[in-house]
């Protein structure tokens, strides 16, 4: 059989990749002398908040600043409790700690999304709001969460920070509560050269919270200080390298949901494995794929198969899921998310590896569970 080698990610081929443009863009900006608060990062935010399609897109320092903001600014402080998903990363529920509220971990539905039944257990005079974390480049479905959110006048802030461009029933994630917010690590589908993120909300008054709070709390038009901040600023740099990859934004989705079928057509004969949903499994989402994480009841033997063929997988957060860290003492009802552990792993998914990698990893699963590793795709 043939091998190559398909790491799970590779950091390197992102600069290779359009090498000569980021050059292009990258002496520019320091011959501008351009590095913070520059034109780079409004006209990234205008543009972020165009393809949003949302008021505002303020620019901040990575994914767990935008949500320890968005927190803040939506008004969470000490006691309040905040329904979250236990599978995410720790930056979900360290952003409601560091605002001052209790995260309070919820179980996930089959797809690996907030489960709403679960969320409705862990309601209390005290819950203020809801975390959705819109996972692997999934958007739940919202409309259980809306409901639950309206009928207890709940604030939704979303952890939207692997799903930028992702919908449900044709609305973006990010874009259904509060405040949204984005990672753009380099691994993520808009990955920066380094630490970066963003919210997004259509509440101005949540706007210009955050506008000041990543700037230690100054108040530029008036030259005073408003409220206690941070440095949490975007680099002007960064703006720059992620303006010209939104401008490919939509190339690199196709190319992700391009895998995603390519893996699909493989593997979904496969009764111990449950994928992802397919690119067109059904009308109300639209998937991204930051990742590809399936489920196999033989996953050690499965991930050390692949290793042995010099394919990269990883298991999420580490393969524990947040109630699973006891240092964290988090309250927590999740069952399946408790089952989901032992099986869950990522298979690679990025725009720099190429079509046939995606084949060779299919065939390399296919012949592990005893199937030819031919297929139509
Ligand atoms: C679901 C989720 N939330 C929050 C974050 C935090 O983003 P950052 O690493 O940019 O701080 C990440 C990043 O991995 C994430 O995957």
């Amino acid at each position: 059989m043939e091998t190559r080698t398909v790491p799970f990610f590779n950091y390197p081929e992102l600069y290779r990749q359009h090498q000569e443009d980021f050059d292009i863009i990258i002496t520019d900006v320091l011959s501008r002398g351009a590095y913070i608060m520059q034109r780079d990062l409004f006209e990234f935010e205008a543009q972020l908040a165009e393809y949003l399609n949302v008021k505002h897109a303020i620019g901040v320092a990575d994914g767990t600043m935008a949500l320890l903001l968005s927190c803040i600014a939506a008004g969470i402080s000490e006691g309040d409790e905040v329904i979250v998903p236990s599978h995410t990363f720790v930056a979900s529920a360290s952003s409601i700690h560091h605002s001052g509220g209790v995260p309070v971990l919820c179980d996930c539905g089959p797809d690996n999304l907030i489960d709403a039944d679960s969320v409705k257990k862990l309601l209390t005079s005290r819950t203020k709001a809801i975390m959705p974390v819109q996972l692997n480049g999934r958007t739940a479905n919202m409309d259980p969460i809306l409901e639950i959110a309206e009928e207890h006048g709940l604030k939704i802030i979303e952890d939207s920070c692997q799903a930028l461009g992702s919908k449900f029933k044709n609305r973006f994630a990010g874009t259904f509560g509060a405040a949204g917010t984005f990672s753009f690590f380099p691994a993520k589908t808009l990955g920066a050269f380094g630490d970066a993120g963003a919210v997004v909300t259509n509440d101005s008054a949540i706007a210009e919270r955050i506008v000041g709070l990543r700037d230690h709390g100054r108040d530029h038009r008036t030259n005073t200080v408003t409220q206690f901040g941070f440095n949490a600023r975007l680099d002007n740099l960064q703006a720059a390298i992620l303006m010209y990859r939104l401008s490919k934004y939509d190339d690199y989705v196709k190319y992700r949901r391009g895998i995603a079928e390519i893996y699909q057509a493989a593997l979904q004969e496969i009764e111990d494995l449950v994928l992802p949903p397919g690119p067109h499994a059904d009308a109300d989402h639209f998937d991204v794929f930051q990742n590809y994480e399936l489920r196999s009841g033989r996953r050690d033997e499965l991930r050390a198969h692949l290793d042995q063929h010099g394919v990269g997988t990883i298991l999420q957060w580490g393969g524990s899921c947040l109630h699973q860290f006891s240092a964290l003492e988090l309250r927590a009802e999740c069952p399946n998310t408790e089952i989901l552990t032992t099986e869950f792993m990522m298979i690679p998914m990025n725009t720099v590896m190429t079509f046939d990698d995606a084949r060779y990893v299919s065939s390399l699963i296919r012949s592990f569970y005893g199937l030819p590793k031919d297929f139509e795709a």
